[in-house]
């Protein structure tokens, strides 16, 4: 079954067409984070405006690289929730009009519960398994035993931990979006050069990361406005991201396997925009070959905001029952 996927949530405005649940046909994004960088962040309204001018050329591009016509497709997918209303609402309301004069079935589908998926599209993972998002909204911990069995069993207290390096990035100068600038920096810089650490939490599956933002923040005003020359500022600034990725990474990494082990799974699926960060990568692989758990990431074009891995997620969720109708509304 050929499956047209859509997805809107945020800034990125995505059609994909992916078979089966797995094989990716064609996958489009076009983006609008080049007008939103002079803000530090993103603007809805600039968003939805965007997302409402493009959302019929990039469906038209990824049929055409699909090599299918509208009539080949038997399923819509959308993102229905969460994100920005304006932006979810473009989505929702295009793949409802499509699916109503087309006759054919309509899913909602979870944006996060699509990050967990989007590993699934070039590896298998044998239920249950731990799926860790790792977004610039949400950071949550999810027990997966079922496509359509996904249970929340950690989450941010706070900062997303993709807003805290979109945040650390602004205080330190290095610009947003500030996952792949920090990411950058921080590949010049020592880890160990400053003793940035993530606030502890209550529960052991949560996460808290506006604390160490605060410490960078602090760090910053007590030293890198005192510092003279530009190669000096240029290696702080270095020591800072690369010292502040290492604290996030290992707090990611002690809370995924603090979820395998109670929830005694083999199979860890990490996904989201920060998924792309190759330390995080390396580090979670690492501790997982020391511990004989299996660990899969998406592949990089897969880490962002796709409507790939909202097709392929809706397809399960056809497959087992599930539909959605014209009653279907965005979710905050
Ligand atoms: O999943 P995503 O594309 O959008 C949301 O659903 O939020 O994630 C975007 C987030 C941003 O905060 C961005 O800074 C972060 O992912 N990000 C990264 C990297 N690439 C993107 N964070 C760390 N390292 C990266 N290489
Ligand atoms: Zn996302």
């Amino acid at each position: 079954m050929r499956v047209l996927g859509i997805e809107s949530s945020c800034d990125e405005t995505s059609a994909a067409v992916v078979m089966n649940g797995i094989q990716v046909r064609s996958h489009v994004v076009a983006s609008s984070v080049a007008f939103h960088a002079k803000y530090g962040g993103v603007i809805p309204e600039i968003a939805s405006r965007m997302q409402l001018e493009t959302i019929v050329p990039v469906t038209d591009a990824a049929l055409k690289q699909a090599g299918c016509a509208l009539s080949d497709v038997g399923l819509v997918a959308v993102t229905d929730g969460p994100g920005l209303l304006g932006s979810l609402v473009v989505g929702v309301s295009f793949a409802k009009s499509l699916c109503q004069v087309l006759g054919i079935p309509l899913v909602g589908v979870d944006h996060l519960q699509g990050h967990v998926y989007s590993a699934l599209l070039t590896d298998r993972v044998p239920f249950p398994f731990i799926g860790l998002v790792v977004s610039g909204g949400h950071t949550n911990l999810y027990a997966v035993k079922g496509f359509d069995r996904m249970q929340l069993i950690g989450s941010t207290l706070d900062d997303a931990c993709g807003e805290a390096f979109d945040k650390v990035a602004k205080i330190i100068g290095l610009g947003y979006p500030g996952g792949p600038a920090i990411e950058r920096a921080a590949s010049f810089g020592d880890p160990h050069a400053i003793p940035f650490r993530c606030s502890t939490t209550r529960r052991p599956l949560d996460f808290s990361f506006s604390g160490i933002k605060t410490a960078v923040l602090y760090y910053a005003q007590r030293h890198l406005v005192r510092v003279r020359g530009i190669r000096k500022r240029r290696l702080l600034i270095r020591n800072i991201a690369a010292s502040f990725q290492e604290a996030a990474v290992e707090t990611l990494v002690n809370k995924a396997f603090t979820a395998v082990h109670a929830k005694r799974c083999r199979c860890l699926a990490i996904g989201g925009g920060v998924a792309a960060n190759k330390r995080l990568r390396s580090a979670m692989l690492a501790r997982a070959r020391q511990e004989g758990v299996r660990a899969v990431f998406p592949a990089q074009e897969y880490c962002m905001d796709n409507a790939a891995m909202v097709a392929g997620l809706g397809y399960h969720l056809y497959t087992q029952g599930l539909r959605s109708d014209a009653t279907l509304a965005p979710r905050l």
